[in-house]
């Protein structure tokens, strides 16, 4: 800012704060943005450090400005009117870890192939409707559930996944599961490595709890591991997240060989793995076992969700961990919630004792590969510019665009036509451009699935005649 006190003006900082108040109610100086430090201020100024702070003060009096201790002055407002009338200058409260904004909805009215949900059709609505009826006639509205979750539902899990019930913790979906394996292993400055792209809500949940997120590349068959053991060694990581059975959002399957080694590999380092199993039941044929099967060493914490085989209105996921982890887990937990609510838990446990259940998941993983088929013969007929591999299992395909296309500008014409995809860029854990998008194809009613195929055609054939549309290669990750 360009300032120079008049001589025979008021006192200097009084000319000071006033030229500073125009600069913030200008824009010049936006909202949320830092005032210089009152000592280089000074010396930037020519005036004394003692003129910056009474400057300050007034700016302070006027409801513009608030200090806090190690973060200096920062702008709270435009306006000194509006400013006295908000009790709490909330930018100033931000908590210092980077929380992004949750990704956008999908436009109303427009084919959802962007979000990692099943459609209502694939729900086992009947089954559920009378677990719930069972379960509230059994008393279920009584009260808490235990910390651990409601026994009946650990043992049914514990014998599903062929596991000690005393390793089963509940969770409100296995999106809570991250956040208590973060408040229960992470501090601020902590590396996790994890693929890259991978499930933007672990980004999410790593981010809040200050740690530092190293990516590793993944081929067709999902992670290398030769790049893994070089990330070990560099990061010395907390732990390493990886989804290995058909990975958000590349659908990708780790191979049973490729499994051993980076079992043995986190195993040398002695390293955790969080292994999330969200999509390992989705398998549309044979597949190799989870890591926690394979672990003999007992570095593996696996986490599991009903949302994307039963019904992600329960809102349940399940951690099952070594005693010595558990241990650690709990008490997360229970600074979370105290407890997962008992009523779903009931449901779900109904359910998985039900003799319905195999039927379920026969029938999922069926209707599963139904639409999958469905959607990449739609694809090669409206959208032939797009290039998938063929998942095994699970709920998306990764189509990567014709060079030079980005992804997001995809994202944005697409949902113009009334077609909802999301860029691959969300799923990057260093953010940035990506030459693919995410489609899920157990989201949309599967009469849908042609018809948002061919809106995706129309807008990416409309993208690539626009002059301005590609973007640099340069900027875009090749994942
Ligand atoms: C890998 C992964 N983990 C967790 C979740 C969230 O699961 P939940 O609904 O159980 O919280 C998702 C949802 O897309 C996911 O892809």
């Amino acid at each position: 800012m360009d300032f120079r006190p008049d001589p025979a003006g008021p006192p200097v900082y009084i000319q000071l704060a006033t030229a500073l108040a125009e600069a913030i109610r200008a824009g010049r100086m936006a909202v949320g943005s830092r005032l210089p430090s009152e000592r280089m201020h000074a010396r930037r100024l020519g005036v004394s450090r003692t003129t910056i702070t009474a400057a300050y003060q007034e700016l302070k009096a006027m409801g513009l400005v608030q200090a806090h201790v190690g973060r200096g002055a920062q702008v709270v407002a435009d306006d000194p009117d509006r400013a006295a009338a908000e009790a709490v200058a909330w930018p100033l409260l931000a908590a210092r870890a980077p929380r992004p904004p949750p990704p956008p909805p999908a436009p109303p009215g427009a084919i959802g192939f962007g979000d990692g949900w099943l459609h209502p059709s694939l729900l086992p609505r009947a089954g559920l409707d009378a677990c719930a009826a069972r379960a509230v006639e059994a008393g279920a509205l009584a009260g808490y559930a235990p910390i651990l979750g409601l026994p009946a539902l650990r043992e049914s899990l514990a014998a599903r996944m062929k596991l000690g019930v005393e390793e089963v913790l509940v969770t409100g979906g296995a999106q809570q599961g991250l956040n208590v394996i973060t408040r229960a292993l992470l501090a601020p400055g902590d590396a996790v490595v994890c693929e890259s792209p991978t499930w933007h809500g672990a980004v999410r949940a790593f981010r809040a709890a200050g740690a530092e997120l190293a990516g590793v590349a993944m081929d067709r068959e999902g992670i290398d591991p030769g790049a893994l053991e070089d990330a070990l060694l560099r990061r010395r990581p907390k732990f390493v997240y990886l989804i290995p059975s058909f990975h958000c959002p590349t659908g990708r399957l780790l191979g049973l060989e490729r499994r051993r080694q980076v079992l043995e590999l986190c195993a040398r380092f002695r390293t955790p793995i969080v292994e999330s199993h969200v999509y390992g039941e989705l398998a549309f044929g044979a597949a190799p076992p989870s890591l926690k099967a394979l672990d003999t060493a007992g570095i593996v914490i696996h986490q599991g969700s009903a949302s994307k085989t039963i019904s992600a209105a329960l809102r349940l996921g399940w951690l099952a961990a070594p005693p010595a982890a558990l241990a650690l887990l709990a008490p997360a937990k229970a600074s979370l919630d105290l407890s997962t609510p008992a009523l779903p838990q009931a449901i779900l446990a109904g359910f998985l004792a039900g003799s319905q259940v195999a039927r379920h998941f026969a029938t999922l993983r069926a209707a599963l590969q139904r639409r999958r088929d469905a959607m990449l013969a739609a694809l090669a007929r409206h959208c032939p510019e797009l290039r998938c591999a063929v998942p095994q299992g699970g709920l998306y395909l990764w189509a990567q665009l014709p060079t030079p296309l980005a992804a997001g500008a995809l994202e944005a014409e697409a949902a113009r036509h009334g077609v909802a995809v999301r860029a691959g860029g969300l799923f990057l854990p260093a953010g940035g451009e990506s030459r693919h998008i995410r489609l899920c194809f157990a989201a949309p009613a599967e009469a849908e699935i042609a018809d948002g195929a061919e809106r995706l055609g129309r807008a990416l054939r409309g993208l690539m005649a626009r002059k301005d549309a590609p973007c640099r290669e340069s900027a875009v990750a090749a994942v």
